[in-house]
């Protein structure tokens, strides 16, 4: 058929077409190159951003580029940058060039990846990707799992697997087991699926954060004498706060000794087991019914990509498959064709999948595993540096990329200290060199460092440790 001449209000000509595409991509490329000369965080009152970026519903188009150059300003210019080798804070993002051009790519071609029918490439480049991190986490052939939005999907989905898998009555009373210290997603994903407080068991830690062995025994006897069902434990492989994975092995024994399922939480962690001594710590990992990881985590992906991994992929079916007349033309043909969507909440799906398997195949396993070490290199640097220094105290040691700690000089009060490490953290904020935030650990507020850009450099610790040595002279 003849090319036509199309009608399409929503249309840009060829040549806009790359005039604004050109003028996205140098966009981030001068944000990527330029990034460390900017302040990493620099926010505006709502009331400046209303006025500058609100007003009535536009009627009439404007020129894209101005729009480009507007948000750039306006919008860019007021965010946090995740993704700057010095961002400490929570858990950073720092994402990679061939995964931003693989999401571009992924939304220039809108791919549905819901179904085999749609879109077969995409499902197989996901599965294959799926696969490979099975392999990492020692999971089974049988074993499948999905992208997701992130980890809290992911934890989410796990649960209402567990339950559907292991609550097979729907009657029953089923009750989930996890740390103090796991993270508040989890929480959340309980209270969306129904699982009130009483069903909820989040247990003590020992001295050390790790969840308490035998108040997880203890707490499981006395639902059983009193009628309840535990169905799910949950461990932790890499807390958010301090980077501690829970005695896997043992978790994953008691869960069979009371017929639970055992989910892990490594949605930031467990990319340690690319490294040797992360692959230590995981031991047992691959005990798991189901993980979580999240490759915008430490797999240095843009935002978003959570994974779930269960052991038995029928699982996931068993839990999100249902039917539709509409559907019916989807349906896989042999075992070889996935349907996303019979394996998770979403049916309209965007293709996630790319980011990875594209800077797995750009980079290679091997520039992976450098770049995760390099995290746990340098927050054991920071640990080496601040023990050196007289008033400051190390609250947890560095673990897995993530330490924790506080100012304490002599004669100072846990009143003091409290209060310090709120204040430096402001100070680090306003300075904009770097960025932490706080947590706390036994109830006292603490500074916490997550330094796992893969492009920090020593020099970027000693200048940000020498930096917050000042700030602490300044607060206390
Ligand atoms: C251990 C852990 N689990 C789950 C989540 C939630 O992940 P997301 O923010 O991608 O939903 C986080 C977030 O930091 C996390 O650190």
């Amino acid at each position: 058929m003849q090319k036509q001449q199309r009608k399409n209000p929503l249309a840009l000509s060829k040549k806009n077409m790359q005039k604004v595409g050109y003028k996205v991509i140098d966009t981030i490329i001068e944000h990527l190159t330029e990034m460390e000369s900017l302040k990493i965080h620099a926010q505006q009152s709502p009331a400046y951003l209303n006025r500058i970026l609100g007003g009535k519903i536009p009627t009439k188009g404007q020129n894209p580029l101005a729009l480009i150059e507007q948000a750039k300003q306006e919008v860019f210019g007021y965010i946090l940058h995740v993704d700057h080798p010095r961002f400490y804070a929570f858990i950073p993002s720092p994402g990679n060039f061939m995964g931003v051009m693989a999401d571009t790519l992924a939304k220039g071609f809108n791919v549905f990846n819901g179904h085999w029918l749609a879109g077969s490439g995409s499902a197989a480049v996901e599965r294959i990707t799926i696969d490979w991190l099975k392999e990492i986490c020692g999971f089974p052939k049988t074993g499948g799992g999905l992208f997701l939005s992130g980890g809290s999907m992911a934890n989410l989905s796990a649960i209402a697997t567990a339950r559907k898998i292991k609550l097979i009555n729907e009657g029953k009373r089923g009750v989930v087991y996890y740390s103090q210290q796991t993270h508040s997603s989890l929480a959340k994903g309980l209270k969306v699926l129904g699982i009130g407080e009483k069903y909820r068991r989040p247990l003590a830690t020992d001295k050390a954060l790790k969840i308490d062995l035998k108040a997880l025994e203890k707490a499981i006897k006395k639902d059983i004498k009193n009628g309840l069902t535990p169905f799910c434990i949950v461990a932790n492989a890499g807390t958010t706060n301090a980077g501690v994975v829970d005695p896997l092995k043992k978790m994953a024994k008691i869960a069979k000794k009371y017929n639970c399922w055992l989910h892990i939480d490594g949605a930031y962690g467990a990319a340690a087991m690319l490294t040797k001594k992360g692959k230590k710590a995981m031991k047992g990992i691959e005990k798991a019914d189901s993980l979580t990881l999240d490759p915008h985590k430490w797999w240095f992906q843009p935002m978003e990509i959570g994974c779930l991994l269960v052991k038995d992929a029928n699982h996931l079916k068993t839990t999100f498959q249902v039917s539709a007349e509409y559907l019916e033309d989807t349906k896989a043909k042999g075992l070889e064709e996935i349907n996303y969507y019979d394996h998770g909440i979403q049916l309209t799906r965007s293709f996630r999948a790319l980011k990875l398997y594209f800077s797995l195949k750009t980079f290679g396993l091997k520039a992976f595993k450098k770049a995760i070490q390099k995290g746990i290199d340098m927050a054991e640097y920071t640990e080496k540096l601040l023990r050196r220094e007289k008033n400051w105290q190390i609250i947890t040691p560095a673990q897995l990329g993530i330490i924790n700690f506080v100012y304490a000089p002599k004669g100072a009060s846990l009143v003091e200290i409290d209060a310090a490490s709120k204040l430096i953290a402001e100070k680090v904020m306003h300075d904009g060199f770097a960025m932490m935030t706080t947590t706390k650990i036994n109830e006292v507020t603490v500074l916490r460092m997550c330094p796992i850009h893969p492009g920090l450099s020593k020099l970027d610790i000693r200048e940000t440790i020498r930096r917050l040595g000042l700030f602490a002279e300044e607060v206390i």
